[in-house]
């Protein structure tokens, strides 16, 4: 068994780890009660529920506390910033995700769907780091080296191949027991890492979380930062990046629709810089690229306006990013009426058609409806709720609003816009990039007046249906 973990091409002699390879006492653990079993069985001793149990390391107070360094408490006006002097990347738009470039001794959890561009997205700022001197181990536990390479032939040559080691390596202690002088580390991707420790095979949640403290614990106890590829599904559900996500100081996600170049990075985590920060790169030939416009990126391109859709004019993290939002209200064959949301929460949706039905006295119940964020963005804002019921209205009605129009506000229960946080540079957006009109909450700041740029307010849904479709 344990040979499978060392397939590739590390010599014997060096597949010895500072964490020892000798295999330790486990146990599995129930996850929903904590009871203890000696064995793997189906249902749980202890509470009686079905497959919670997971296996992990026995840890004897010694071993747990041997590799932490004893601290000392320390003031906090004496307290060492030093370690969150960050490394520069120099691909801009990461950076200013992860907060102003890599804190050395942090952990990064890149996630994102099979296929998004996690490992090209990594190859290219290993690669940067790279030629900005620094030397780099990309663990490879998925693709052979080979691979990478052709990988990196795509990228066009960069100078810094010398600086960028490929190690195919699946067992997370060897890994480890490379890593020793390296400025950074990817591990691509943790699932594909098992620990020598454990049993069951790469890629369950007691590998996945054991790997992840193996890499959690070289990057705190040697300052390199460490960066894990993370796969998701659709869901987001499967063993991986969500029983990791409170173990590693970044949460990046890569997000967008794999049809189209562009992608959005997102932080959902990070103990470093703001959350919900984002970045646009477009995926292109020769790798991403960072995008010129980025607010304006998401926006689809009609000749004339459509039915059912309208622009929103939203913020992501600290940066507007105006997206495009379409609804289909088509009639339900039977039964209960479908609602679809991509890209945006579906209970928030079957509340805004509710509210459309009961205020608005719109007859939706035999609609089916489908709504869709353009781009594969995932909206977080309830902002977005004004422009959702415009598309749905005016595909309902089969009536285009005027596409020089953009809209924000988050909808009450009884149909009223509620004050929007950070109005004015929503609002200063949508004059640069052209807009002639917004449609906004009636509450909110005092706004200065704009060149070319009129801002309506309304109070309700009412008075924004008056607005935008003029009736
Ligand atoms: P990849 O980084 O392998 O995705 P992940 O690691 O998240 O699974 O990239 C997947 C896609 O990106 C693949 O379909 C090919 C495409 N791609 C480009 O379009 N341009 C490029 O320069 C590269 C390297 C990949
Ligand atoms: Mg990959």
């Amino acid at each position: 068994m344990g040979n499978l973990f060392f397939a590739a091409n590390i010599a014997p002699e060096n597949r010895t780890s500072p964490i020892t390879m000798s295999k330790k006492k486990t146990q599995y653990i129930c996850q929903s009660c904590g009871h203890a079993h000696p064995k793997w069985q189906g249902r749980c001793d202890g509470c009686g529920e079905w497959n919670t149990l997971v296996e992990e390391i026995i840890e004897t107070p010694k071993n747990r506390f041997a590799s932490t360094v004893s601290a000392v408490p320390v003031s906090l006006s004496k307290a060492d910033k030093t370690a969150v002097e960050r490394i520069p990347t120099g691909f801009g738009e990461f950076d200013r995700v992860l907060g102003g470039g890599i804190v050395p001794g942090s952990v990064v959890l890149l996630s994102g769907e099979p296929g998004i561009g996690k490992s090209t997205m990594l190859l290219q700022v290993a690669i940067r780091l790279a030629n900005a001197g620094k030397k780099i181990l990309f663990v490879t536990g998925e693709e052979s080296v080979g691979q990478i390479k052709l990988r990196a032939d795509r990228l066009g040559p960069s100078g810094g191949e010398d600086s960028i080691f490929l190690l195919a390596e699946t067992c997370s202690e060897a890994a480890v027991a490379e890593a020793g002088d390296y400025d950074a580390i990817v591990v691509d991707s943790i699932q594909a890492m098992a620990s020598a420790d454990l049993q069951g095979a790469a890629g369950n949640v007691s590998q996945v979380r054991q790997s992840a403290a193996i890499f959690i614990e070289l990057a705190k106890r040697s300052h390199i930062p460490v960066f894990l590829v993370g796969h998701v599904t659709k869901s987001g559900a499967i063993a991986g990046p969500k029983v990791l996500e409170h173990a590693v100081d970044v949460v990046l996600t890569l997000e967008g629709d794999s049809q189209s170049e562009l992608r959005l990075l997102r932080s959902t985590k990070n103990r470093f810089g703001a959350t919900g920060e984002i970045g646009v790169f477009s995926m292109g030939e020769n790798g991403f690229s960072e995008v010129e416009n980025p607010s304006a990126a998401f926006l689809g391109h009609h000749d004339a306006p459509v039915p059912g859709s309208t622009v929103f004019a939203g913020i992501e993290g600290n940066r507007p990013l105006f997206v495009e939002i379409q609804a289909l209200a088509s009639p339900a064959a039977y039964g209960t009426p479908q609602r679809v949301a991509q890209g945006l929460d579906p209970r928030r949706l079957i509340m805004l058609a509710a509210i459309l039905e009961r205020r608005g006295g719109l007859p939706l119940s035999r609609q089916d409806l489908f709504i869709n964020v353009v781009g594969g963005v995932n909206l977080t804002e309830r902002s977005a709720d004004l422009a959702v019921v415009l598309s749905i209205v005016g595909s309902f009605r089969d009536k285009p609003i005027s596409d020089d129009i953009a809209v924000f506000g988050e909808i009450g229960l009884t149909g009223e816009l509620r004050r929007a946080p950070r109005t004015p540079p929503r609002v200063k957006e949508a004059a640069r990039l052209g807009f002639s009109k917004v449609i906004i909450p009636e509450a909110g700041e005092k706004l200065p007046k704009i060149k070319d740029l009129e801002i309506i307010r309304a109070k309700d849904i009412f008075s924004a249906f008056k607005t935008a479709f003029r009736d």
